[in-house]
């Protein structure tokens, strides 16, 4: 597990894009918690953290690709995820485990 921000950075509501040992890493806090995702659209690779964060939907800056910010999936693409890592709160830190991708 590897320190990403602290968790006041990411407040409910808001989200965070930031670069770990090379990984693009998307922090995501739509209410319900904190998830980390690979920051990367599924469709061209684009960063959804240039996107909008409302209502627990992120939408993809690029081509609008929207995504449910709590599970990571496409809402008008069955079957299509983003990458998602486990993510764990300790001392008011995010921890997030890049190589626990699920
Ligand atoms: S790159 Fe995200 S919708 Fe096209």
């Amino acid at each position: 597990m590897i320190p990403v921000a602290d968790l006041g950075e990411v407040p409910p509501g808001r989200k965070l894009g930031r670069r770990v040992a090379g990984t693009r890493i998307l922090l995501v806090n739509a209410g319900s918690g904190i998830h980390a995702y690979e920051d990367r659209c599924r469709h061209r690779d684009v960063p959804l953290c240039d996107g909008k964060l409302e209502q627990g939907v992120l939408t993809c800056p690029a081509h609008e690709w929207r995504y449910d910010a709590d599970t990571g999936c496409a809402i008008e693409r069955p079957g299509v995820r983003l990458r998602r890592f486990p993510v764990r709160i300790e001392a008011a830190r995010i921890l997030v485990d890049i190589g626990g991708s699920r």
